[in-house]
Protein backbone atom coordinates (compact mmCIF):
# COMPACT_ATOMS: atom_id res chain seq x y z
CA UNK A 1 0.00 0.00 0.00
CA UNK A 2 1.05 3.25 -0.63
CA UNK A 3 2.02 5.71 1.62
CA UNK A 4 -0.07 8.03 0.76
CA UNK A 5 -2.97 5.30 0.59
CA UNK A 6 -2.93 5.47 4.36
CA UNK A 7 -1.67 9.13 5.49
CA UNK A 8 -3.95 10.95 3.09
CA UNK A 9 -7.07 10.85 3.15
CA UNK A 10 -8.21 14.21 4.00
CA UNK A 11 -5.35 15.98 2.29
CA UNK A 12 -6.90 18.29 0.17
CA UNK A 13 -9.15 19.90 3.03
CA UNK A 14 -5.89 20.75 4.68
CA UNK A 15 -2.86 21.18 2.20
CA UNK A 16 -4.75 23.86 -0.37
CA UNK A 17 -1.89 25.65 -2.50
CA UNK A 18 -1.04 29.49 -1.08
CA UNK A 19 -1.20 32.11 -3.46
CA UNK A 20 2.77 33.29 -2.09
CA UNK A 21 3.69 29.85 -2.86
CA UNK A 22 1.97 29.68 -6.38
CA UNK A 23 3.37 32.63 -7.18
CA UNK A 24 6.88 31.51 -6.89
CA UNK A 25 6.58 27.87 -8.01
CA UNK A 26 4.59 29.61 -11.44
CA UNK A 27 7.85 32.09 -12.07
CA UNK A 28 10.38 28.77 -11.72
CA UNK A 29 8.61 26.89 -14.06
CA UNK A 30 8.10 30.16 -16.83
CA UNK A 31 7.18 29.92 -19.63
CA UNK A 32 7.16 26.19 -20.05
CA UNK A 33 4.42 23.99 -22.20
CA UNK A 34 4.51 20.52 -21.12
CA UNK A 35 5.38 19.65 -17.25
CA UNK A 36 5.56 16.31 -15.02
CA UNK A 37 4.58 16.89 -12.02
CA UNK A 38 6.23 14.17 -10.04
CA UNK A 39 4.62 13.10 -6.80
CA UNK A 40 1.94 15.09 -7.37
CA UNK A 41 -0.32 14.77 -4.80
CA UNK A 42 -4.03 16.18 -5.30
CA UNK A 43 -2.36 18.60 -7.89
CA UNK A 44 -1.44 21.41 -6.18
CA UNK A 45 0.03 24.32 -7.68
CA UNK A 46 0.32 22.54 -11.17
CA UNK A 47 -0.60 25.26 -13.89
CA UNK A 48 -4.07 24.85 -15.31
CA UNK A 49 -3.18 26.79 -18.74
CA UNK A 50 -1.16 24.41 -20.53
CA UNK A 51 -0.31 20.61 -20.49
CA UNK A 52 0.89 18.98 -16.97
CA UNK A 53 0.59 15.56 -16.44
CA UNK A 54 0.67 14.26 -12.55
CA UNK A 55 2.61 10.69 -11.34
CA UNK A 56 1.30 9.87 -8.38
CA UNK A 57 1.91 6.25 -6.32
CA UNK A 58 -1.68 6.91 -3.89
CA UNK A 59 -4.84 5.83 -5.68
CA UNK A 60 -6.16 7.85 -2.32
CA UNK A 61 -4.29 11.16 -3.57
CA UNK A 62 -5.34 10.40 -7.07
CA UNK A 63 -9.11 10.70 -6.16
CA UNK A 64 -8.43 13.77 -4.15
CA UNK A 65 -7.17 15.36 -8.29
CA UNK A 66 -9.29 17.62 -10.43
CA UNK A 67 -10.02 15.67 -13.87
CA UNK A 68 -6.91 16.10 -16.04
CA UNK A 69 -3.99 14.23 -17.10
CA UNK A 70 -2.46 11.98 -14.17
CA UNK A 71 -0.71 8.29 -14.33
CA UNK A 72 -0.48 6.11 -11.56
CA UNK A 73 3.61 5.47 -11.16
CA UNK A 74 6.86 6.59 -8.67
CA UNK A 75 9.33 8.74 -9.45
CA UNK A 76 12.12 6.26 -9.55
CA UNK A 77 10.82 4.34 -12.86
CA UNK A 78 9.06 7.68 -14.82
CA UNK A 79 6.81 5.40 -17.11
CA UNK A 80 7.27 8.68 -19.75
CA UNK A 81 10.00 8.67 -22.64
CA UNK A 82 13.10 10.25 -22.28
CA UNK A 83 13.02 14.40 -22.55
CA UNK A 84 9.20 13.90 -23.48
CA UNK A 85 8.87 17.04 -21.12
CA UNK A 86 10.38 20.76 -20.67
CA UNK A 87 10.28 20.65 -17.06
CA UNK A 88 10.38 18.09 -14.30
CA UNK A 89 8.43 19.22 -10.92
CA UNK A 90 8.64 18.07 -7.54
CA UNK A 91 7.10 19.70 -4.84
CA UNK A 92 7.81 18.16 -1.40
CA UNK A 93 7.64 14.77 -2.72
CA UNK A 94 11.51 13.69 -2.68
CA UNK A 95 11.46 12.88 1.03
CA UNK A 96 9.35 10.11 0.25
CA UNK A 97 11.02 8.39 -2.00
CA UNK A 98 13.04 4.71 -1.57
CA UNK A 99 15.33 6.35 -3.89
CA UNK A 100 16.12 9.46 -3.87
CA UNK A 101 19.00 9.04 -6.48
CA UNK A 102 17.05 7.23 -9.03
CA UNK A 103 13.97 9.75 -8.94
CA UNK A 104 16.30 12.65 -9.07
CA UNK A 105 18.12 10.66 -12.28
CA UNK A 106 14.67 9.99 -14.23
CA UNK A 107 13.66 13.51 -14.01
CA UNK A 108 16.36 14.68 -15.62
CA UNK A 109 16.00 11.54 -18.33
CA UNK A 110 12.09 13.07 -18.80
CA UNK A 111 13.04 16.80 -19.06
CA UNK A 112 15.65 19.54 -19.15
CA UNK A 113 14.68 21.17 -16.82
CA UNK A 114 13.95 20.33 -12.74
CA UNK A 115 11.69 21.93 -10.15
CA UNK A 116 11.93 20.89 -6.67
CA UNK A 117 10.46 21.92 -3.25
CA UNK A 118 12.69 20.77 -0.55
CA UNK A 119 12.92 21.43 3.15
CA UNK A 120 16.23 22.23 4.91
CA UNK A 121 16.39 19.67 8.10
CA UNK A 122 19.13 21.65 10.09
CA UNK A 123 16.14 24.60 9.89
CA UNK A 124 13.24 22.76 9.99
CA UNK A 125 13.90 20.33 13.06
CA UNK A 126 14.40 23.79 15.05
CA UNK A 127 10.91 24.58 14.50
CA UNK A 128 8.78 24.84 17.75
CA UNK A 129 6.23 22.45 16.98
CA UNK A 130 8.96 19.40 17.15
CA UNK A 131 9.49 20.79 21.03
CA UNK A 132 5.99 18.49 21.92
CA UNK A 133 6.41 15.54 19.00
CA UNK A 134 10.37 15.11 19.78
CA UNK A 135 10.08 12.26 17.64
CA UNK A 136 9.01 13.81 15.06
CA UNK A 137 12.43 15.23 14.49
CA UNK A 138 13.32 11.68 14.00
CA UNK A 139 10.74 10.32 12.03
CA UNK A 140 12.07 13.75 9.57
CA UNK A 141 15.21 12.39 9.71
CA UNK A 142 14.49 9.00 8.13
CA UNK A 143 12.29 10.54 5.94
CA UNK A 144 14.99 12.69 4.98
CA UNK A 145 15.36 13.86 1.45
CA UNK A 146 17.56 16.28 -1.27
CA UNK A 147 18.67 19.39 0.01
CA UNK A 148 19.87 22.60 -1.75
CA UNK A 149 23.40 20.81 -0.80
CA UNK A 150 22.44 17.86 -2.28
CA UNK A 151 21.03 18.73 -5.26
CA UNK A 152 23.86 21.11 -6.37
CA UNK A 153 25.87 17.66 -5.93
CA UNK A 154 23.56 16.08 -8.01
CA UNK A 155 22.46 18.93 -10.90
CA UNK A 156 23.48 22.29 -12.41
CA UNK A 157 21.65 24.48 -9.83
CA UNK A 158 20.20 27.40 -11.24
CA UNK A 159 18.24 28.70 -9.08
CA UNK A 160 17.12 28.76 -5.34
CA UNK A 161 14.30 30.47 -3.52
CA UNK A 162 13.45 30.73 -0.02
CA UNK A 163 10.35 29.80 0.60
CA UNK A 164 9.22 31.91 3.67
CA UNK A 165 5.82 30.38 5.22
CA UNK A 166 3.15 33.16 5.56
CA UNK A 167 1.46 34.11 8.61
CA UNK A 168 -1.80 32.60 6.86
CA UNK A 169 -0.69 29.87 5.00
CA UNK A 170 -3.15 27.75 3.39
CA UNK A 171 -1.08 25.11 2.83
CA UNK A 172 -1.05 23.01 5.73
CA UNK A 173 2.82 22.10 5.66
CA UNK A 174 4.67 20.67 8.93
CA UNK A 175 4.97 24.56 9.60
CA UNK A 176 1.84 26.22 8.23
CA UNK A 177 0.39 26.91 11.60
CA UNK A 178 3.86 28.28 13.24
CA UNK A 179 2.12 31.46 14.44
CA UNK A 180 -1.31 29.73 15.18
CA UNK A 181 -0.45 27.09 17.57
CA UNK A 182 -3.83 26.05 18.08
CA UNK A 183 -4.11 24.59 14.44
CA UNK A 184 -1.68 21.46 15.71
CA UNK A 185 -4.58 20.72 18.13
CA UNK A 186 -6.79 19.56 15.13
CA UNK A 187 -6.90 16.15 14.00
CA UNK A 188 -6.93 16.82 10.33
CA UNK A 189 -4.12 19.16 10.33
CA UNK A 190 -2.64 16.18 12.59
CA UNK A 191 -3.30 14.20 9.62
CA UNK A 192 -1.85 16.20 6.55
CA UNK A 193 1.86 16.38 8.20
CA UNK A 194 3.31 13.28 7.57
CA UNK A 195 5.89 13.29 10.49
CA UNK A 196 3.03 13.81 12.69
CA UNK A 197 0.41 11.29 10.75
CA UNK A 198 3.10 8.51 10.96
CA UNK A 199 3.89 8.87 14.45
CA UNK A 200 2.81 6.44 17.24
CA UNK A 201 -1.06 7.28 18.37
CA UNK A 202 0.04 7.66 22.07
CA UNK A 203 2.96 9.80 21.71
CA UNK A 204 1.17 11.89 19.13
CA UNK A 205 -1.32 12.54 21.63
CA UNK A 206 0.57 12.97 24.95
CA UNK A 207 2.53 15.44 22.37
CA UNK A 208 -0.98 16.97 21.67
CA UNK A 209 -2.07 17.41 25.30
CA UNK A 210 1.18 19.10 26.29
CA UNK A 211 0.42 21.39 23.27
CA UNK A 212 -3.01 22.21 24.61
CA UNK A 213 -1.58 22.84 28.35
CA UNK A 214 0.78 24.95 27.32
CA UNK A 215 -1.86 27.16 25.14
CA UNK A 216 -4.00 27.48 27.84
CA UNK A 217 -1.69 28.38 31.09
CA UNK A 218 0.32 30.80 28.61
CA UNK A 219 3.64 29.02 28.74
CA UNK A 220 3.63 28.87 24.69
CA UNK A 221 3.22 32.77 24.18
CA UNK A 222 5.44 33.89 26.86
CA UNK A 223 7.92 31.31 24.66
CA UNK A 224 7.13 32.10 21.33
CA UNK A 225 4.05 34.57 21.43
CA UNK A 226 6.44 37.14 19.33
CA UNK A 227 5.69 35.41 16.46
CA UNK A 228 2.07 36.13 16.51
CA UNK A 229 2.82 39.17 14.76
CA UNK A 230 4.97 38.08 12.67
CA UNK A 231 4.46 38.61 8.62
CA UNK A 232 6.40 35.68 7.47
CA UNK A 233 9.14 32.68 8.29
CA UNK A 234 12.07 30.83 7.52
CA UNK A 235 11.02 27.11 8.25
CA UNK A 236 14.04 25.48 5.88
CA UNK A 237 11.27 25.13 2.66
CA UNK A 238 13.90 26.18 -0.76
CA UNK A 239 12.42 25.86 -4.00
CA UNK A 240 15.39 24.60 -6.50
CA UNK A 241 15.62 25.05 -10.08
CA UNK A 242 17.92 22.83 -12.11
CA UNK A 243 19.08 21.98 -15.58
CA UNK A 244 20.16 18.16 -16.06
CA UNK A 245 22.43 16.83 -14.08
CA UNK A 246 25.75 17.63 -13.23
CA UNK A 247 28.40 16.17 -15.35
CA UNK A 248 30.56 13.12 -13.34
C1 LIG B 1 3.52 15.80 0.81
S1 LIG B 1 2.79 15.07 -0.61
C2 LIG B 1 3.09 16.35 -1.83
C3 LIG B 1 2.07 16.31 -2.92
C4 LIG B 1 2.14 17.49 -3.89
N1 LIG B 1 3.40 17.49 -4.61
C5 LIG B 1 1.94 18.78 -3.16
O1 LIG B 1 2.84 19.64 -3.20
O2 LIG B 1 0.89 18.95 -2.54
C6 LIG B 1 3.96 13.82 -1.09
C7 LIG B 1 3.52 13.04 -2.29
O3 LIG B 1 4.60 12.21 -2.75
C8 LIG B 1 4.04 10.97 -3.17
N2 LIG B 1 5.08 9.91 -3.20
C9 LIG B 1 5.49 9.09 -2.20
N3 LIG B 1 6.43 8.24 -2.65
C10 LIG B 1 6.62 8.52 -3.96
C11 LIG B 1 7.47 7.99 -4.98
N4 LIG B 1 8.32 6.98 -4.72
N5 LIG B 1 7.39 8.52 -6.22
C12 LIG B 1 6.54 9.55 -6.47
N6 LIG B 1 5.72 10.09 -5.55
C13 LIG B 1 5.76 9.60 -4.31
C14 LIG B 1 2.96 10.72 -2.14
O4 LIG B 1 2.04 9.71 -2.56
C15 LIG B 1 2.36 12.10 -2.00
O5 LIG B 1 1.32 12.32 -2.91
Amino acid sequence: MARYDRIGQVYAQHRRPDSRWRDQIHAALGGADRIVNVGAGTGNYEPTDRYVLGVEPSAVMIAQRAPGPVVKGVAEALPLAEQSFDIAMGLLTAHHWSDVTAGLNEMARVAPRQVLMVFEPEISHRFWLLDYFPSGRKSRTEIQGPTEASLRQHFNVTDVQVMEVPANCTDGVAAAHWNRPERYLDEGVQASISSLAMLPEDIRAAGTERLRADIESGVWDDKYGHLRASEAEDFGYRLVTCEGLRPS
